[in-house]
């Protein structure tokens, strides 16, 4: 049995045979081969934050190899936790239904105390401004998908990286390959937290910061953009005050090469205009399609099979 609760609990050699399930995965599918092996499992789904993509791929995923799967989608309100019920105790009764439990949480840490009760692998699908492994897996396989390659990229991260559990999943897959580098595009406050550029700066990546989105854009192989984490702010005005200040235009497609990509977790808002949408480039919904075939592989190794 095996926890998914946060990227940096991967090596190098688990990480690549992720990817490669992933592949298979997406092969045995598109060949319509899939292997039901998980047949007679049941997996559980409870999200107490919304979701579109992690939710439901994650879901297609267990359909196509062959699982049941319970779900509880707006928990706040819809489950026993809006009478006061305790994460451990959801946690153990979820556990005593189901083979492998994936869930959402909006408070950071939520998914690590859980798997102090837990019976049964838990999946992180994103725990406040924390983690978000299997995005961080899928994100992965699009740049090795799209580039052919992990090493020697220059790849840019654009937006709220502040509040990016995306980003924070991402870069430590990364880490294991050589030869890339960094730019973190942001406005100022919207920076990646210092705790998080320290234990950067000590694994020695080559990184920079930056307060704009265009300059470095000729460079970039990879442009991952995100989106401005409204539901991290407490006060709406700081919310407003940031929200608009880093757009990727339709014109700032002429500045990038003709090789790069441009990502995002989705949902996006007004972060690229939508025109960038049908630019080759944009592999943001080639990216989601990726999370079934990444989620079909995780769940296989969370279990085992
Ligand atoms: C991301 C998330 O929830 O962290 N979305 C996703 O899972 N695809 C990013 C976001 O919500 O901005």
């Amino acid at each position: 049995m095996k926890n998914i609760i946060s990227t940096n609990q991967f090596n190098k050699e688990e990480i690549e045979a992720i990817l490669s399930r992933s592949f298979q995965m997406e092969g045995d599918l598109l060949n319509h081969k899939a292997e039901k092996i998980l047949k007679d499992k049941i997996v559980a789904c409870i999200f107490f934050e919304p979701s579109t993509r992690t939710r439901l791929s994650f879901e297609t995923a267990a359909f196509r190899l062959g699982a049941k799967i319970i779900s509880a989608e707006n928990a706040m309100e819809n489950t026993s936790a809006f009478k006061g019920e305790t994460i451990e105790d959801t946690t153990r009764i979820l556990c005593s239904y189901s083979d492998v439990v994936v869930m959402r949480h909006p408070t950071s840490g939520t998914l690590e105390k859980a798997t102090i009760v837990a019976t049964k692998p838990l999946i992180n699908a994103g725990d406040g401004a924390n983690q978000h492994p299997t995005q961080g897996f899928l994100d992965l396989y699009t740049i090795k998908k799209e580039h052919g390659k992990l090493e020697n990229l220059t790849i840019g991260f654009g937006g709220d990286l502040l509040n990016s559990r995306t980003i924070r999943s991402l870069l430590p897959l990364l880490q294991h390959y050589s030869g890339n580098k960094f730019y973190f595009l942001s406005p100022k406050e919207l920076a990646l937290p210092r705790d998080f550029i320290k234990s950067l700066k000590d694994t020695g990546v080559e990184f920079e910061e930056l307060n704009n989105l265009e300059d470095k854009l000729p460079e970039l192989d990879v442009l991952y953009m995100t989106r401005v984490q409204k539901e991290r702010f407490e006060n709406k005005e700081d919310y407003e005050n940031v929200k608009d200040l880093f757009i990727f235009r339709k014109e700032y497609l002429n500045k990038m090469k003709k090789s790069a990509i441009i990502m995002h977790p989705l949902p996006k808002i007004n972060e690229i205009e939508t025109e960038v949408d049908l630019d080759p480039r944009a592999a943001y919904f080639r990216q989601a399609q990726n999370g079934l075939y990444v989620r079909m592989a995780l769940l296989a190794y969370s279990l085992d099979l």
